[in-house]
């Protein structure tokens, strides 16, 4: 079973005014024979609650994957990037690029999440954009793929 995490980053969830849409579509499209979602967490768009949240979810934790949405596209208040690069020791910039590559086929709007992916010690850390519809499509993209990746950064085979 690969152990995740979810990490919705919104100010307006985190304040209580908005349902975690997005977090609640990613928990139903990780099949349960496969993940095991062990923790679940919402934080504002604060570059410090979120680099500290990744390092609880990969050092104690030890989870294999954490999946964020949101705070990913060019307000002032999106930071997500940022903070999973301070976190993370190797980058896999092939997700995002792949997610924005094939979002544009739905969106242009695709171009806007800076969205990253990177490693911290035994975790794998993905940022997905924040609309449920864009988590959808970004996850589904990814979810065949996100197996074998955990598989080979635990040093398993290529
Ligand atoms: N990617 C896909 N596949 N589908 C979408 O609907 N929405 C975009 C983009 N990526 C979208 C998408 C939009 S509108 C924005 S603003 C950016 O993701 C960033 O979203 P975020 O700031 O909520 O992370």
């Amino acid at each position: 079973m690969i152990k995740v995490g979810i990490l919705t980053v919104s100010d307006s969830c985190a304040r209580g005014e908005r349902e975690d849409a997005s977090g609640q579509a990613i928990e139903q499209m990780l099949s349960a024979g496969k993940y095991e979602i062990c923790r679940k967490k919402v934080v504002p768009d604060d570059a410090d609650l979120i680099a500290e949240e990744l390092i609880c979810c990969s050092d104690e934790a030890r989870l294999d994957l954490v999946l964020t949405t949101g705070g990913t596209g060019l307000g002032p208040r999106d930071v997500t990037p940022e903070a999973t690069v301070s976190v993370c020791e190797r980058m896999a910039p092939g997700f995002g690029e792949a997610m924005r590559m094939e979002g544009l086929k739905k969106t242009p709007n695709a171009i806007l999440s800076r969205g990253v992916a990177g490693i911290r010690g035994s975790t794998l850390v993905v940022n997905l954009p924040g609309s449920p519809k864009a988590v959808r499509e970004c996850l589904g993209l990814i979810a065949d793929v996100l197996p074998h990746a955990v598989e080979m950064m635990l040093g398993g085979g290529h």
